[in-house]
């Protein structure tokens, strides 16, 4: 993804790279939303980490990875509780599919109708069932793709 920033229109913040000082922010965000993976956040550095910021707070984040040429994968999404229905997820997603040529692919919850509604929003198809996918508690990961040109 390119470093540089994107001012937005509306509310829904501005997408870029996300850093080290993120992380405590995103930390935060992550343990208040339950339904996202619950990872060490420093390992996010690792991969495509992108946030969106109004000022010095963070909103939200999207971590993904390149899986192969043309096939990327999206590690961990969540937006903090108070800054949710106002376009933050969507810019991220979107920031990520406009750096994505192919096919984009993600797990989601069974349960997590919210996420499930939000990605059909977005475009992404539910393409198959994963049965004990996830564990504690233990459920099944609804796999969604997403065709890009
Ligand atoms: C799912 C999540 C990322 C959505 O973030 P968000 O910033 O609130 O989403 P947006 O405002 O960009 O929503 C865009 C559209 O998606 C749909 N949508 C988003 N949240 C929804 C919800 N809770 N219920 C139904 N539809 C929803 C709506 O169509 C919405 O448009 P609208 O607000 O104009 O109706 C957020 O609820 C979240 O962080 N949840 C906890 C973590 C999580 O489940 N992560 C996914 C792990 S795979």
């Amino acid at each position: 993804m390119s470093g540089g920033a994107t001012t937005l229109p509306r509310c829904s913040g501005v997408i870029r790279r996300g850093g080290p000082g993120d992380l405590a922010q995103v930390a935060v965000i992550q343990a208040a939303s339950p339904e996202a993976a619950q990872w060490n956040v420093a390992g996010y550095l690792q991969y495509a980490f992108r946030v969106s910021v109004r000022g010095i707070q963070v909103a939200g984040f999207l971590v993904s990875r390149t899986l192969a040429e043309g096939e990327t994968e999206l590690l961990n999404l969540a937006v903090a509780p108070q800054f949710r229905r106002q376009g933050v997820a969507r810019k991220l997603v979107e920031s990520l599919l406009a750096e994505s040529p192919g096919v984009v692919y993600l797990e989601v919850r069974e349960s997590n109708r919210a996420a499930r509604k939000f990605y059909n929003h977005m475009g992404f198809q539910e393409v198959s069932s994963r049965p004990g996918y996830y564990q504690a508690p233990p459920e099944a990961a609804i796999v969604m793709k997403f065709h890009s040109c």
